[in-house]
């Protein structure tokens, strides 16, 4: 199980679909995130799925179980194949987003957040006072997520071998920070090639810009196909 996804990061239906044209013999796994989500709503969603698409609908929902139970109850009617929770929601509030997946669409995946990447171990001490080493805490929230039930995390390439030192190779990593070995990193800091996603052991990368903004977005999907996936 290892394959590639790409950062649907636009804000319009119209810049989405005219990216998705583009594919015409494959039909990618996407991301759909906030960004066009808040714009869109679901009805986007089920255009891309009634494409062929595989969805990964990274909403992140952290709020109290009973309110995220019942929101994931919506999440899980739309069919998407992967969605995700804050794992800082608690233990309870996962049991809640994973009982309301089992109840509706049980293929859909559940993965959650353990620390953003955007959050520095500074930051994670001083502001949130987690008193605690950053992987430490990551581990930590991964074992959380496996005692819930979910079938794995969004994490840093970097920290994809902790997280299955804890938690065993079959608990997914979904990895984003991807770039080439010819690419400048943009604003991600921490990243690694697809191949040596592959080498770490992450099960999937999440891929925007490096997609996206390229001149031949289908030759750049189709390099870290290859370089991930090896076909
Ligand atoms: O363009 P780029 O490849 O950097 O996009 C990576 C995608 O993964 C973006 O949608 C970004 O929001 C997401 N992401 C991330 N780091 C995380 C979680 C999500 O880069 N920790």
């Amino acid at each position: 199980m290892r394959d590639v996804i790409i950062a649907c990061d636009f804000s319009t239906k119209e810049q989405t679909l005219a990216f998705l044209d583009q594919f015409t013999t494959v039909k990618p796994f996407v991301k759909i995130g906030m960004e066009l989500y808040y714009a869109e709503g679901p009805d986007m969603v089920r255009e891309i799925k009634a494409r062929g698409h595989k969805i990964f609908l990274d909403l992140k929902l952290h709020d109290i179980p009973n309110t995220v139970y019942k929101a994931m109850k919506n999440v899980a009617k739309l069919g998407v194949d992967m969605t995700n929770v804050h794992a800082a929601g608690t233990i309870e509030m996962m049991k809640a987003a994973q009982k309301a997946i089992d109840e509706v669409n049980p293929e859909t995946k559940l993965i959650a957040v353990t620390q953003l990447t955007s959050t520095s171990e500074q930051m994670m001490q001083e502001e949130l006072w987690i008193n605690h080493p950053i992987n430490d805490t990551v581990q930590h929230y991964a074992k959380n997520a496996q005692k819930a039930g979910l079938a794995g995390v969004v994490c840093s390439p970097l920290e994809a071998h902790l997280v299955q030192e804890v938690c065993g190779e079959d608990f997914m990593t979904v990895t984003p920070g991807i770039r080439f070995d010819d690419a400048s990193k943009g604003d991600q800091k921490r990243v690694t090639t697809p191949a040596m996603a592959k080498e770490i052991g992450s099960h999937f990368i999440v891929v925007g810009r490096p997609i996206t903004a390229a001149e031949d977005p289908v030759a750049a999907y189709q390099r870290c196909v290859k370089e991930f996936v090896g076909e």
